[in-house]
């Protein structure tokens, strides 16, 4: 193969973004659309001269494709992702992969059955200069073992307008959830990929509607537990503005900020350890060098930058930037986060895909429908 022919399913807001920067892809572009809205599909199919679907089935069985980049609802990227790798073609699925841990292991389940084929998740965050250098100093060892990380990310700020745009937006049967599955996949993703750690226990409250006529939680603040004995704070809102993403990671070699984009290490000289233990003084000074650390500056697109690995990956081989079974670890965070936060008690990880479910089940029936409706201002 020379040329990646993507079907795109789903042509709102993302679908739509995708397309725009298709034409300058290297070795793929598009190959047909879909969406369950006809007019939606037809204007864009017509557009960019490719066959047009309204049932991704369809596409899948008869479109001119090698792949499928699914932007649809979050709840429909288990079902699409499965029947296309089951047809043979690789899979590119929008963040979060799933709504539940327990579809995601589906997806995962399916991509074993069918390894050769490439399965990646749209995670461009990744490729953000930021937090590749937060990462690399991670692994590589500077800020030494991670004793905590606390992330203020209140900067996901949402109107009104914004929750009225779609009618599955911030409601149970649309989304399962509100701004744990809608905004902040990427930040549970990057608590995971910066680290690698995994919680084994969350605790959290969780508020509905605190700040927006919406059913789902509009607002978490949570703790989590890391077998290592690290801990980890996670607070976000969308009714804040201007709201922080303030995020500070303690290591045995001092700590790391990055507040607005601005990367800070305060590294100490010595091992904070062996400052505790050995040091004969009752309230030494940890002795610092106070480090401003640049970074790459940011690519114009990095969605594009995700979907040309994918592209590559399928190619040429090259590691897929973001992996379909590293997605279930972020989605496993915030389930657990959501669950903690609205039951008011400590989760423990792995989750019990079965409780979660029930858990779902029992929100959907609680709270459902209870979204104002779009011509509430
Ligand atoms: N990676 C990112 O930075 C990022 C940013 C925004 C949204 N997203 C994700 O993209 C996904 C879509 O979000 P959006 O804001 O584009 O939503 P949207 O409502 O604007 O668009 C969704 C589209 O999917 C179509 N659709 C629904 N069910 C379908 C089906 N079964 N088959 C075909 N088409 C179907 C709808 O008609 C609509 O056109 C979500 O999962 C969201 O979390 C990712």
């Amino acid at each position: 193969m020379e040329h990646v022919r993507i079907g795109v399913v789903g042509l709102g807001t993302m679908g739509s973004a995708h397309l725009r920067y298709f034409p300058t892809l290297v070795g793929g572009g598009a190959g047909a659309v879909c969406d369950a809205n006809s007019e939606r599909a037809k204007a864009i199919g017509e557009e960019f001269g490719v066959p047009w679907f309204t049932d991704y089935r369809e596409m899948i069985e008869k479109g001119p494709i090698d792949a499928v980049l699914i932007a649809t609802p979050h709840f429909q990227h288990p079902e699409v992702t499965i029947a296309a790798l089951e047809k043979g073609l690789h899979v590119l699925c929008e963040k979060p992969m799933a709504v539940t841990v327990g579809a995601a292991r589906t997806m995962i389940a399916a991509h074993e059955k069918h390894p050769k084929q490439k399965f990646g998740l749209m995670f461009n965050v990744r490729t953000y200069p930021l937090y590749q250098k937060i990462r690399s100093l991670v692994q590589e060892g500077d800020l030494g073992p991670i004793s905590r990380i606390t992330w203020i990310i209140t900067d996901w700020f949402r109107t009104w307008t914004y929750y009225a745009s779609g009618g599955w937006r911030a409601t149970w049967a649309g989304e399962g959830g509100g701004v744990l599955l809608n905004q902040c996949p990427h930040n549970l993703d990057m608590l995971y990929w910066l680290t690698g750690m995994m919680p084994n226990r969350i605790t959290a409250v969780a508020n509905i509607a605190k700040t927006h006529p919406i059913e789902v939680e509009d607002e978490v603040s949570a703790i989590l537990e890391y077998p290592s004995g690290a801990i980890g704070h996670f607070i976000t809102s969308t009714g804040e503005a201007p709201g922080s993403n303030y995020l500070e990671i303690a290591g045995d070699q001092g700590v790391l900020s990055a507040r607005q984009g601005k990367l800070q290490f305060r590294r100490t000289r010595q091992s904070v350890k062996k400052l505790r233990e050995t040091s004969p003084e009752m309230f030494p000074v940890a002795e610092t060098w106070d480090i401003n650390l640049t970074y790459a500056a940011q690519p114009e697109n990095t969605h594009k930058l995700v979907t040309q690995n994918f592209i590559d990956a399928i190619l040429k081989d090259v590691p897929l930037a973001a992996p379909g079974e590293e997605g279930i670890k972020g989605l496993e965070i915030g389930n657990a986060m959501l669950m903690a936060g609205l039951t008011r008690k400590p989760v423990e990880l792995p989750i019990d895909p079965a409780k979660y479910d029930q858990f779902l089940a029992d929100m959907t029936r609680e709270h459902g429908g209870k979204k104002a409706v779009a011509s509430v201002r």
